[in-house]
């Protein structure tokens, strides 16, 4: 990123928070936002601090992260090596008796009352939704960095699905997925990989386990990776096996599937600018709470999708969800991941990222 989108994202920021400094502090894990603004790609930067004003943006990072920030950064954001006492207090300086913004979506409220009481500020403004705002649309950059994530998640599930094997565990494959994409380029997995063989696809949130792969089992991969600090996020279903007379159910499985694939492309065909958030996940839902005379109603019991950046639910959570009011624009990001799902039978949900254009939505 160049001097120039730094600062765009900057004023940005400090305009909708009405703020003419905000302070982000890391804990030991790194603000989302300090992300956002530093592009700053590996690293730890533990308890480092990004402050941000009009005309200038300053890093206070540690001796351990100094030569990294360095090569990243070069003169694009000042830096300041806190090796000293000294340099402390360059920091506590630009703080006293200010107001400040805060990212309190992601700030300890311990972390918070330690800075309070060092730096003593006059007053602290939370600026979460300004970030939030700021990052709901994205940039042609974390587009590309978006749709390469998918290239490769998907690649890597198409991988898995083919090596399956009758006796392999979910932990098994969802082992083979996070190997597959590091050989395929992702610096890592975007959240936890939800692997699930048979009755578990009914459990939206399962965690791979020591479930042995059953001939005709349904087989469900939620799965993420990220590139250059952007998330993927996908979700494919399939029944493992093609010899449909040995496979128990297997009109009932393949049915569910179908439904969700019809709901999912109707929402997607549905999604272009200036339409509310509610009104795709309202199109998926109608379709699998009528399918088959109701059968499947009420099985799809959560929202249709979310925002997908940084982290992979990226901002406030209500994006495409029932009475969502959100005004769907140009740029913005997101899944779209319709589900059934029938305890102790199983499940299905299938999910892809896209990107709002002028001509509707676009699969990444
Ligand atoms: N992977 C969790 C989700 O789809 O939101
Ligand atoms: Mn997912
Ligand atoms: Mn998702």
């Amino acid at each position: 990123m160049d001097s120039k989108a730094i600062k765009d994202r900057a004023t940005r920021v400090l305009d909708a928070a009405k703020v003419d400094r905000i302070l982000l502090a890391n804990t030991n894990s790194e603000d989302p936002n300090f992300v956002y603004i530093t592009d700053l790609i590996g690293g730890l930067f533990e308890g480092n601090f990004l402050l941000i004003k009009k005309d200038s943006i300053t890093l206070f990072t540690s001796p351990l992260e100094y030569e990294l920030a360095r090569e990243q950064l070069g003169t694009r954001i000042g830096i300041v090596n806190l090796d000293s006492q000294k340099k402390v207090e360059m920091l506590v300086k630009e703080i006293k008796g200010r107001s400040v913004g805060i990212n309190g979506n992601f700030l300890p409220y311990n972390s918070y009352m330690r800075i309070r009481k060092r730096m003593k500020m006059r007053k602290v403004v939370d600026a979460s939704t300004a970030f939030e705002k700021a990052r709901e649309v994205k940039g042609i950059l974390e587009i590309s960095r978006i749709r390469k994530a998918n290239r490769i998640t998907k690649l890597a599930i198409a991988d898995v699905q083919k090596r399956l094997k009758v006796g392999m565990t979910e932990k098994e494959a969802a082992m083979m997925f996070e190997n597959r994409i590091l050989e395929l380029g992702a610096d890592g997995t975007s959240f936890d990989s939800i692997v699930c063989f048979g009755r578990n696809a009914a459990l939206p949130h399962h965690s791979p386990d020591s479930t042995k792969l059953r001939y005709g089992d349904m087989v469900l991969m939620d799965v993420g990776v990220r590139i250059s600090n952007y998330c993927s996020d996908v979700t494919r279903t399939m029944i493992f096996g093609n010899d449909k007379k040995r496979i128990r159910d297997y009109e009932r499985k393949q049915r569910i599937i179908d439904i969700v694939r019809e709901a999912q492309a109707a929402a997607i065909a549905a999604i272009k600018p200036g339409i509310l958030g509610e009104k795709p996940h309202m199109i998926a839902q109608s379709i699998i709470d009528n399918a088959d005379n109701g059968r499947y109603k009420g099985t799809f019991m959560h929202a249709l999708g979310h925002s997908i950046g940084i982290e992979v639910h990226d901002g406030s959570g209500r994006f495409l969800s029932p009475g969502s009011k959100l005004m769907l624009r140009e740029g913005m990001v997101s899944s779209v991941e319709p589900g059934i799902y029938i305890p102790g039978f199983g499940g299905a949900r299938i999910e892809d990222d896209v990107v709002v254009t002028r001509n509707g939505a676009i699969i990444l």
